[in-house]
């Protein structure tokens, strides 16, 4: 069964026509991952799913629900946990007050669990969110994604800008989702760690799918992922 589904995604910003006919499934409990160059279109793929940037065409079902022109709260609610490229907190409000601000549905996941999770957050609760680490910040835009206890979690290049310690420290806790049966739609630059923890890959190039399959088929060859990210042509 798959907890997300697309089919032919048009997306447009204006009079650009962004995304190509995109295609992607989530299966129930693993982690799939996006990859592909700066500008390939995965962003743009992740606001057309979360209801952000709305497809022209093109259907998309979530957790069994035809939720294709869905509101983004409304797919939220759905149970969709959405960790947004660059973060997003709130960086006047401390790290007790942004872990307030999900609507929560209920289930295991609560600001107590969430300080067992990240002992650093609890150490930092009452800082601003402007003043925490990039790392620190990640993990907070994490919790609170969780916080709606999804079933299913989407999150834009969560690694992008931290130390390689901390990206080490992210992977294992995305990883970790699964473990909680959070079925996990990963986009990444990091093409090597990602591969490491993902079960299924697709990679996007101008804004049309390159390639899909096993993570596995790409983690022994990467010769085919710096030829499909065009890692060689950077
Ligand atoms: N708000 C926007 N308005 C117009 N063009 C945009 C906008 N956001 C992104 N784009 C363009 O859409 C393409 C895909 O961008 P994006 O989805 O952000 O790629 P990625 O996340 O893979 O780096 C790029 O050519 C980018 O310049
Ligand atoms: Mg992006």
């Amino acid at each position: 069964m798959n907890t997300l589904e697309s089919e032919g995604l048009h997306t447009y910003y204006g009079k650009s026509h962004i995304l190509h006919s995109v295609s992607l499934a989530v299966e129930e409990g693993k982690i799939t991952t996006i990859l592909g160059r700066n500008g390939a279109g995965k962003t743009t793929t992740l606001r057309s799913l979360m209801g952000l940037t709305p497809p022209r065409s093109g259907k998309v079902t979530i957790l069994g629900q035809q939720t294709t022109h869905w509101p983004p709260f409304r797919i939220a609610g759905l149970g969709v946990g959405y960790v947004p490229e660059g973060r997003k907190i709130f960086p006047n409000l401390t790290v007790d007050e942004n872990l307030l601000v999900p609507v929560s549905r209920g289930g295991p996941w609560t600001p107590a669990r969430i300080y067992e999770l990240f002992p650093r957050l609890l150490e930092r609760k009452q800082n601003l969110g402007r003043q925490l680490s990039g790392g620190e910040q990640e993990m907070l835009s994490i919790s609170r994604a969780l916080l709606i206890n999804p079933r299913l979690l989407i999150l834009d290049e969560p690694s992008q800008g931290l130390a390689p310690l901390i990206v080490r420290e992210v992977f294992r806790i995305v990883a970790r989702m699964r473990e909680e049966g959070i079925s996990v739609l990963l986009v990444e630059q990091n093409a090597r760690m990602s591969l490491e923890i993902s079960d299924n890959a697709y990679v996007l190039d101008d804004g049309k799918v390159v390639y899909s399959g096993a993570a596995e088929e790409l983690r022994r060859d990467q010769d085919l992922v710096d030829r499909l990210t065009g890692a060689h042509a950077e």
